[in-house]
């Protein structure tokens, strides 16, 4: 189940340009699982329609129409008291000057005033606008007022200058929805490490030995532990992937910079999820030139790296808050048993068992079939499921033994 699943999203979508992008904010937030009632401003209808909303969210949409309908008089209370966010996207500089001065002369403004669930605006506008002095004191008082503001982005105006006052993109606001939908979630404050991706590790300038590890299965554990409400450090090698919305991010390529990364945020953290295909050897010299093939095949000759989490498990008693370790085995053979090995070798609380033979598990694939294995002895085989469901249940246990 998403931090997304069924939760009630009142949209609010003014006069922008950019409203049309708010179509497609409320079809995303949709198709994961959340129940968007938009509601549109006057000006708003002059870029989009509420049947544009309706199609996409499969519900009635909202309009100033409505603000003097057969329901008028219990509209706005129901949909203010009913919703877990009201987001503002696109928040023109009138809508926010109105929100800020507790104006009430549309559905939206007197929606806002009756809603006691948290507020989340992006405002988007001209540059200019967005950087006036009214504009900007309407933003402080909202945000005094515990209001959640998304700062807009820089780029391309409508205006056709360049600024900062563009919506920012779906995946951006759906990841600040998430974060505010999560915040009093399992983890709510508690400093959460997730690794991510396979190491590399250089040869010569250019190139380097690696693994056949995504990645995918961190960015979903770090993507459901601030869906718990975590503060998430992702540390993470060079991936394909975007990090989730609200992750601090700590970029490493080496064994040896992730070993000095985790070491460094340890000291803080009460969790760390060892999700990444660390390397076991190095080239012991790697070359500063570029190897030619003019001078032969090499001979590359290699050396151990150091073990992460037994470097963690020898530190234990320095890091006073770490209070779970999670580790991850790569298994092609005896899977259970060289799980139960490392979960007692490496002193860890959880080992996810990975099948890494099955092609619809492990590396690179989007879905995943662990065994859990916990320090108690309890034993859990998840079924086949995604990778994002993978981690959400992980992140469920592992919020159990942090109780
Ligand atoms: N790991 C680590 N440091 C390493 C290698 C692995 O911390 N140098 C972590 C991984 O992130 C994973 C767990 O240890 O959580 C097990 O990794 P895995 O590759 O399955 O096992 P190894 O210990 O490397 O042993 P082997 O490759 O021989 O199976």
């Amino acid at each position: 189940m998403s931090v997304l699943s069924n939760k009630r999203i009142l949209l609010g979508v003014t006069g922008s340009i950019a409203a049309y992008k708010a179509a497609d904010l409320a079809s995303k937030l949709t198709q994961a699982g959340a129940q968007v009632d938009a509601i549109l401003t006057d000006a708003a209808q002059k870029f989009v329609t509420p049947l544009t909303f309706q199609s996409v969210t499969g519900r009635r949409a909202y309009a100033d129409s409505d603000l003097w309908g057969d329901e008028a008089h219990v509209l706005h209370v129901g949909l203010g008291h009913t919703a877990d966010l009201l987001v503002i996207a696109p928040c023109t500089a009138n809508t926010l000057a109105k929100l800020a001065h507790g104006q009430a002369d549309s559905l939206l403004t007197v929606t806002a005033l009756a809603s006691t669930c948290p507020l989340l605006i992006a405002p988007a506008m001209d540059g200019g606008m967005y950087n006036h002095a009214a504009t900007q004191e309407n933003l402080d008082t909202l945000k005094k007022r515990g209001a959640y503001i998304l700062e807009p982005s820089e780029g391309h105006l409508a205006s056709g200058l360049s600024g900062k006052g563009r919506l920012p993109e779906t995946p951006e606001l759906i990841g600040r929805i998430r974060v505010i939908l999560g915040r009093d979630g399992w983890l709510a404050n508690r400093k959460v490490i997730v690794t991510a991706g396979g190491t590399q590790e250089p040869l010569d300038p250019v190139r380097v030995l690696t693994n056949k590890s995504s990645g995918k299965q961190g960015y979903a554990l770090a993507q459901a532990a601030l869906d718990a409400g975590a503060q998430v450090t992702l540390i993470t090698t060079p991936t394909s992937l975007t990090p989730p919305v609200g992750a601090e991010v700590v970029h490493v390529q080496t064994a040896k910079q992730m070993l000095d990364a985790v070491l460094s945020q340890s000291s803080d953290a009460e969790v760390l999820i060892m999700a990444a295909a660390v390397a076991d050897f190095r080239p012991k010299n790697a070359a500063q030139d570029k190897m030619k093939k003019e001078s032969g095949v090499p001979q590359v000759e290699l050396e151990g790296t150091e073990d992460i989490l037994k470097a963690v498990a020898g530190r234990r008693s320095e890091m006073k808050r770490l209070k779970v370790v999670v580790g991850f085995a790569a298994e092609s053979r005896d899977l259970l048993e060289n799980a139960a090995n490392k979960l007692e070798s490496k002193r860890l609380d959880l080992i996810a068992a990975n099948d890494i033979s099955a092609s619809d598990a492990g590396f690179s694939v989007e879905t995943n079939r662990v065994t859990l294995l916990f320090a108690d002895g309890r034993k859990e085989a998840l079924p086949l499921m995604s990778k994002m469901d993978t981690a959400e249940t992980m992140i469920e246990r592992i919020a159990g033994l942090l109780e």
